[in-house]
């Protein structure tokens, strides 16, 4: 078993986030040590300062108040980051990123993919799309990010019963609560190396 030093990218709320400093079955093997947003200000910052995590915001380019991506490279070896978690981060991850943690990206998505995912869907835009469908079950998916929009191998899904919403927010209430059991539970998964990659499927033992 390895300990997990993890740098969760956000965009927002945070509640995912919220969910992994809290997890007592991760309590002692695995931490948030850094958070990461695109914005220079969000509910999940706050949520950081709570819990005495350091945040930062970073940018694709110069911009004040923002680090670069090489800078945030740095940071996250000197944390010894060994596992970044995309919990809600709405901008593509750049490629120099991916290629220096193979295997050691994950994300979480609002829906069962293959279906209702890629550029455009995130927050509420899955959910209409899901209750417009009338699909009688959703759920949260957590897959390796390759450098397509939630394209990577699925890790972990769940489902839920939907037949009787009636409303997209009732479903993305539903499908939260499913998150944030599932996204734990995953990385509990990897600190156990319960994880094998096998015919191009992710196998759990
Ligand atoms: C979650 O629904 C997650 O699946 C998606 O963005 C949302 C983030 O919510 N990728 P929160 O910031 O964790 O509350």
């Amino acid at each position: 078993m390895s300990y997990i030093r993890m740098a969760v990218f956000v965009s927002g709320r945070g509640s995912n986030m919220e969910a992994l400093i809290k997890s007592e079955e991760l309590r002692e093997v695995a931490e948030v040590k850094l958070v990461v947003s695109d914005k220079s200000e969000c509910k999940a910052f706050e949520i950081a300062r709570k819990y005495k995590i350091k945040y930062v915001s970073v940018f694709d380019g110069d911009k004040s108040g923002f680090i670069s991506y090489e800078k945030l490279l740095e940071i996250m070896a000197e944390a010894g980051i060994n596992l970044v978690i995309l919990a809600g981060f709405l901008k593509m991850i750049p490629k120099k990123l991916i290629q220096e943690y193979p295997w050691k990206i994950i994300n979480i998505h609002p829906a069962l993919l293959p279906l209702f995912g890629g550029k455009g869907m995130y927050g509420m835009n899955v959910h209409s799309a899901v209750y417009a469908s009338g699909m009688k079950i959703s759920g949260a998916t957590v897959h390796y990010v390759n450098e397509k929009y939630d394209d990577g191998l699925i890790i972990l899904q769940r489902a839920v019963n939907i037949s009787d919403v009636i409303s997209p927010e009732q479903i993305a209430e539903r499908v939260l609560r499913l998150e944030h059991e599932l996204l734990p539970e995953v990385v509990s998964l990897i600190v156990r190396d319960k994880i094998k990659i096998v015919d191009n499927r992710v196998m759990i033992s």
